[in-house]
């Protein structure tokens, strides 16, 4: 979708949308339309139930008096509570009301709202990033549909006091949004197309953006002896592969901070398989690693002052003859071992040895992974918070903030001794089974284990990469939930001053 910015002008024809208050208060654009359609919104707020609250909307369709086809209220809600998050999922309403409505352009006048939590540049520029990530469509594969089913609406301009402004506060956005896209392109790619070799090629993209970009092959694995990762991916025809990220965006030679994403490209469950039904869904299970490449896209592409490390553990967890057994005692690069109980529990195996690769490597200054790690989380969080594990207080507070100011947020979860007896194992140093009860905690226990000395959060995102039901700036799908997170969180606390 096309965006633009520019002064207040009533357009030609398509679409024009205006904002409604909560409690049917129409801004001045749309008390004139009413005016010049001699009552048209008046007459159509009568017979509905639109009240302007937050994301409503009520399109008049060819009013007589106007050129425009349509005019869609929508609703802003409080003025008090328009801050730059209610105006992403305005914009994101904005953009699945006109999806399907057969208009190709749409104008939105903003006004109405003096008393906003946020200037107006500001508002229009989310407005824009929530509209634009709303309008995101996964359709690579589709090859019968014809126009007339396919979203009509390429352009939203946003008519605004001080386009300029409005403009230079969305470029950023907007180059966000195009690293959420890429992060939900992999995660959206089935399990045949995004192999772990496939994922490193695409990996490789971020070079033409300054990003260093290292593959490890299963020999190079060997050699350093991640054999929890080898272990994972030995039934699989595809081998295991890490890719390492480096973006020194700091002037100085300083601790990196360093993000490492769980990629399994299919998760079969192994030799402990999964159940047939929904099991198409494990094409989702590199999230944690597509996040990560969509983190470093994004800190590269605005040239953040920072070093960021990013790793990518993929691997294909598969059942065959060479498949690792329920009862395998494998060791880790660590050196401590590990009782494979459920080969299932593969997330903990592949990230463990990750862990310990990105602590002994980089010494970090703080490391954050991110994984799809258990169906546990989703029925403790359901779909709408990630969980945080972190062995730091103040790395967790740092990375709350960040949810809470992006809206991809994050509950924090109990993570200390009285779980260690969970995964004791009776012939290895531990197992990576700590049965039913809590097991997304038992997870970040093992996890725990694996990462020295170094400051580390862990997010466990099964329960929020993915949505089967349209979300307010994410259509269903991949949600490329994480990206805008770190991003910020690296803004707030890791960046370097100008
Ligand atoms: N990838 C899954 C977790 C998952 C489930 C992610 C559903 C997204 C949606 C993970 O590898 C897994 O299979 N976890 C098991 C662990 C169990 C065997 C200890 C689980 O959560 O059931
Ligand atoms: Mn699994
Ligand atoms: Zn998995």
């Amino acid at each position: 979708m096309k965006i633009a910015f520019a002064k207040p002008d009533l357009p030609k024809g398509g679409a024009i949308a205006v904002p409604v208050l909560e409690g049917r208060k129409l801004g001045p654009t749309a008390a004139a339309l009413d005016r010049r359609t001699k009552g048209a919104l008046t007459r159509a707020l009568g017979a509905s139930r639109f009240q302007g609250k937050l994301e409503e909307t009520l399109a008049v369709l060819a009013p007589r008096g106007l050129s425009v086809s349509r005019v869609v209220l929508i609703g802003f809600g409080k003025p008090e509570a328009l801050d730059t998050l209610a105006a992403q999922r305005i914009g994101g309403a904005l953009a699945a009301h006109l999806a399907s409505s057969g208009e190709t352009a749409a104008a939105l006048a903003l006004d109405g709202f003096a008393k906003a939590a946020a200037p107006e540049p500001a508002i229009a520029a989310n407005i824009a990033l929530g509209a634009s990530l709303r309008g995101y469509r996964f359709d690579k594969y589709r090859t019968t549909e014809k126009r007339d089913q396919r979203p009509s609406l390429t352009s939203l301009t946003l008519l605004v006091e001080a386009p300029g402004e409005a403009r230079k506060a969305f470029a950023p956005l907007a180059s966000t949004a195009q690293s959420v896209a890429a992060t939900r392109d992999l995660v959206s790619e089935p399990a045949n197309v995004v192999t772990p070799q496939a994922f490193a090629a695409a990996a490789k993209g971020l070079g033409d953006l300054g990003v260093k970009v290292e593959v490890l092959g299963l020999r190079k694995l060997r050699e350093l002896g991640l054999n929890l990762m080898i272990g994972v991916g030995q039934g699989s025809e595809h081998e295991p592969q890490l890719v390492v990220f480096r973006w020194n965006g700091s002037g100085k030679a300083s601790a990196p901070v360093a993000f490492v994403g769980k990629g399994l490209t299919f998760d079969t469950g192994g030799i402990s398989i999964k159940p047939a039904a929904g099991m198409e869904e494990m094409k989702t299970d590199m999230a944690g690693a597509a996040t990560v490449l969509g983190v470093l896209r994004a800190l590269a592409a605005r040239k953040a002052r920072v070093n960021a490390v990013g790793v990518c553990a993929l691997a294909e967890n598969m059942p065959s003859g060479t498949a690792q057994r329920p009862g395998d005692v494998v060791k880790s690069m660590s050196g401590q071992t590990v009782e494979v109980i459920d080969t299932d529990a593969e997330g903990r195996l592949v990230l463990s040895d990750a862990l310990w690769y990105t602590h002994d490597r980089f010494k970090p200054r703080a490391m954050v992974d991110l994984a799809t790690l258990t169906g546990s989380i989703m029925v403790a969080l359901g779909h709408e918070y990630a969980g945080l594990f972190a062995n730091d207080d103040k790395l967790a507070e740092q990375l709350l903030g960040a949810g809470t100011a992006t809206g991809e947020r994050l509950w924090r979860m109990p993570l200390n001794e009285s779980y260690d007896e969970r995964i004791k194992s009776d012939i290895a140093d531990m197992k990576n089974d700590g049965g039913r009860w809590g097991d997304s905690i038992n997870a970040a226990v093992m996890l725990k284990r694996f990462v020295g000395t170094t400051r580390w959060a862990h997010l466990d995102i099964a329960g929020v990469a993915w949505t089967t039901e349209d979300r307010p700036i994410a259509p269903k799908g991949a949600t490329g939930f994480g990206v805008r997170l770190l991003d910020r969180f690296v803004a707030d606390n890791c960046e370097e001053p100008e």
